[in-house]
């Protein structure tokens, strides 16, 4: 149901004379310039823009192309966790008549607007009084809507309506930031995974070790603190923890018998050669941890650096739990795998001395899923 043009709402005229118009804008601007992570940019953003208009709420909606609605990313305010879940058509509401119109609007009394979509105060139990709506626009094309709700004293202005106006061109670029930064992030890390799958190609490995290394880290990962948005890092990052071996002699990778001690130390250099090859920028810490550190041992014997306990990284304790793990559990032109037991068993010999010792007590508990993962991602 789409409303007629006979509304309330006002288009925002295009004089800007409002004190916060270019200070707030330029506030967001140094915060985008941070180091900040997308979303604390964004909240930031968000209770910047409420105290300036004096808005006791505010939202970001992002279009949906698949089901054609506008759900709401971000949200402030005590419903913030409810609005999470709901989602609007794209073309009701005033949101969504900002959105289809590329208009600001200007809503003073919420409940008399013929644009106003109540389903999602019925579902949230937020009463919305009055509002501002905005365009999100990332060249020229509109990506979503940022919202205003309930000035706290009396109802928002023209002055207002500008502010968020110019703020929402800021919060497009931090948005569109994000965007790009995380295409040339997965670019790279994909470049980096294909060039490991090669390596196990070249190893004579079906590749599917590196699947299963990366599958057991985003199972364990959560009962190890990483927040969902690092898992699927983590779980790359895993998948690389031998890419290293790129740089190894056919000579020496490929050797179907015993290593040599001079022969050792080449193979052992995979893990600094890994960190080499990942290089040092921002988004490849974990694989980075991992590559140079996955077979540094609890007690300080492992390599390269033979560091000891906390000063291995958490990434690079587990990866040495999951790589033997995987290793004892396959197939090997050298060796049968071993009985699921014995694997267990190994594990625990190894707590404390090659293995961290709590790493070990999660990864047996966890052990049935660990064989699941196994199985299922085994040709
Ligand atoms: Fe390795």
């Amino acid at each position: 149901m789409r409303a007629k043009k006979t509304a309330k709402a006002k288009p925002v005229a295009r004089a800007a004379n409002h004190a916060f118009v270019s200070e707030v804008p330029d506030r967001i601007r140094r915060l985008i310039n941070s180091s900040l992570e997308i979303d604390e940019v964004l909240n930031l953003s968000m209770h910047l823009m409420e105290k300036t208009v004096g808005a006791t709420a505010s939202s970001i909606l992002i279009y949906d192309a698949e089901t054609n609605q506008l759900k709401f990313y971000l949200a402030t305010g005590d419903k913030k966790d409810i609005l999470k879940v709901i989602r609007m058509p794209a073309d009701q509401g005033v949101a969504g008549r900002s959105f289809q119109t590329k208009r600001t609007l200007l809503i003073p009394e919420a409940a008399k607007s013929p644009f106003f979509y109540n389903k999602v105060d019925e579902k949230s139990k937020f009463v919305t009084k009055n509002l501002i709506a905005t365009p999100i626009e990332v060249k020229g094309k509109c990506i979503g809507v940022l919202e205003v709700l309930n000035k706290a004293r009396g109802t928002f202005t023209s002055d207002d309506a500008r502010s968020l106006k110019a703020i929402s061109r800021e919060i497009s670029i931090a948005i569109e930031n994000a965007r790009l930064y995380d295409e040339v992030k997965r670019a790279y890390m994909d470049s980096m995974l294909n060039m490991a799958k090669a390596e196990k190609y070249r190893d004579g490995d079906t590749g599917l070790h590196i699947e299963r290394c990366g599958a057991y880290a985003f199972a364990l990962g959560p009962a190890l603190g990483f927040s969902p948005k690092d898992l699927e890092s983590l779980k790359l990052s895993m998948m690389m923890h031998d890419i290293g071996k790129v740089a190894i002699p056919d000579a020496v990778l490929l050797k179907p018998a015993k290593l040599d001690p001079a022969e050792w130390e080449i193979m052992q250099r995979h893990t600094s050669l890994g960190g080499e090859i990942l290089g040092r920028g921002p988004h490849m810490k974990l694989a980075l941890e991992i590559a140079t550190c996955h077979h540094e041992k609890w007690n300080g014997s492992g390599y390269p650096q033979k560091i000891a306990g906390n000063q291995i990284p958490l990434s690079a304790r587990l990866a040495a739990i999951i790589d033997v793990f995987d290793a004892l559990s396959s197939r090997r032109p050298y060796k049968d795998p071993f009985p699921p037991e014995q694997v267990v068993s190994m594990l625990q010999e190894g707590s404390g001395s090659h293995f961290d010792p709590e790493l070990v007590q999660l990864f047996i508990s966890r052990i049935a899923e660990m064989r699941e993962i196994y199985n299922t991602t085994t040709a």
